[in-house]
């Protein structure tokens, strides 16, 4: 009798698992599937998407663009993951759906703590893009449930698009003014409009015709305060360093309706020179007035066909950003891990590990190679060259590269300031390496793809300390 109850259940669990495929696609057990990156649980995941922190709960959300049905690119939905730490991420119901005005492109949350809108004291307004056939337009919904759930406002859209590219809203609020700014990408410049209620909105100001890199599209920008100077980020694709996607940033100075840029009209600056690195917008209401990005882990020259399974992208581990001034008196921006990730490093270990980090102490007057490695002769290379004044990392030999052209790649850094000892940091997953320079003076974030983890590590030089991951 037992044997056959026994039996019966069995045959249960495979009929239920053979019709729910949804629970075979959320393995989170493949080699590629990141340990403390955030990813989707299963199917596509690219930008980032209108983080805030509610300091009420003390949590930080991140929403991000997702198609449900599917490993590659579709339709735009908001999906929605909340986090304590930036580490542990718990996945939510999916926050936006689409709707007969379009998908549901990048955008931004702020809290409406005046009402400004009407939609209560505090709301949690999500303002995105529409993207269909005929255009690209701003619409905005409204949650009273801390972020779980939206409501669409009924006078959407906010903002009608008179170009193709017309998107990727990023709002933050001036209170002098009184007012709303949103900054939007619109082909290779950018316009600021403003507002009272966030619903009628007027062009203030444009930026972008004379600066930067204009190789591409420019895409999901954002307008920061640091110090005293306001950094405009802008992602930008194609038109990266090393091909496709990457993140430039101008600063300047913000009158409340035009940014003026003070930066060398000759000179592009990048957040990141790996080709890893897209899409970064920062948290609104970070706490401490702190500046808070993170970044979509990919490259839309391969995004789609990279070899992981029940899912595809991982966004970056979360970055705090200041200005400093570099040797010859230019104002950039530092990159350095957020202190949040300090909680990841556990003991001292000797070798690599598949989730690891790596403090590289290197010379400031012998160029140092960085190698890691495994047993099947797949490799990294990390030069610092103190002649050349630059950080690159070299993964064409890092393991599968086969799956796109543009995958096997160089990339590298300047070194915009002189040390006695030059200090790296590198944050290793399972499928990523993310290299930081001394004080955060330059960030390069790359893909690897090994058959088996780096397990060993070769420093001529200088020395690495390598910490395991909690
Ligand atoms: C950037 C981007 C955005 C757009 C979104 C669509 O990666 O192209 O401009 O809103 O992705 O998924």
């Amino acid at each position: 009798m037992k044997k056959i109850a026994f039996t019966l259940m069995a045959v249960l669990l495979v009929i239920l698992t053979g019709c729910n495929n949804q629970s075979v696609r959320h393995a989170t057990d493949e080699p590629f599937r990141s340990v403390y990156h955030h990813s989707p649980e299963a199917n596509w995941m690219n930008d980032p998407n209108g983080m805030f922190f509610d300091e009420a709960t003390a949590t930080w959300h991140l929403y991000y663009q997702y198609y449900p049905e599917a490993t590659v690119w579709g339709p735009m939905h908001w999906a929605h993951s909340t986090s304590k730490d930036l580490i542990h991420w718990e996945h939510q119901p999916v926050a936006i759906y689409p709707d007969s005005l379009g998908t549901i492109f990048s955008g931004s949350i702020v809290i409406d703590r005046n009402n400004t809108a009407g939609f209560g004291e505090n709301a949690i307004i999500a303002i995105y893009t529409q993207s269909e056939i005929c255009g690209q337009h701003q619409s905005i919904a409204y949650s009273q449930d801390g972020g779980l759930t939206f409501t669409k406002y009924e006078g959407n859209p906010v903002l009608k698009g008179d170009i193709a590219d017309f998107r990727d809203p990023k709002v933050f609020r001036d209170e002098q003014a009184d007012c709303w700014t949103m900054i939007l990408a619109c082909q290779q410049e950018v316009r600021f409009y403003q507002s009272k209620d966030l619903k009628s909105w007027e062009l203030a100001s444009r930026f972008g015709a004379e600066y930067g890199c204009h190789g591409g599209v420019w895409e999901c920008p954002d307008l920061v305060k640091l110090s005293d100077k306001w950094v405009l980020i802008l992602n930008i694709n194609p038109g990266g360093p090393f091909g496709g996607s990457a993140t430039q940033y101008f600063v300047g100075n913000w009158d409340g309706k035009t940014f003026t840029c003070i930066d060398d009209p000759e000179e592009t600056k990048w957040l990141d020179y790996g080709k890893d690195h897209y899409a970064t917008v920062t948290w609104h209401n970070a706490p401490d007035n702190r500046c808070v990005a993170i970044g979509w882990m990919s490259n839309w020259q391969y995004a789609n066909v990279v070899p992981t399974q029940a899912f595809r992208s991982q966004n970056t581990i979360a970055r705090d950003l200041s200005l400093y001034t570099d040797d010859k008196g230019e104002i950039r921006v530092a990159v350095v891990p957020s202190p949040e990730n300090d909680a990841l490093l556990g003991k001292k270990i000797t070798r690599p590990a598949d989730a690891c980090v790596i403090d590289l102490e290197l010379s400031g007057t012998e160029t140092s190679v960085i190698t890691l490695s495994n047993s099947k002769g797949e490799k990294v290379i990390m030069t610092l060259d103190v002649h050349a004044h630059t950080f690159a990392m070299d993964r064409t030999a890092a393991g599968d590269c086969s799956f796109s052209q543009d995958f096997a790649a160089v990339t590298v850094a300047p070194l915009f300031n002189k040390h006695d000892t030059h200090h790296v940091t590198l944050f290793i997953d399972h499928c990523s390496i993310e290299a930081f320079g001394t004080n955060g003076e330059w960030a390069m974030t790359n893909l690897v793809f090994p058959s088996s983890p780096y397990n060993h590590i070769d420093v001529q030089g200088g020395k690495a300390t390598i910490y395991d991951v909690k």
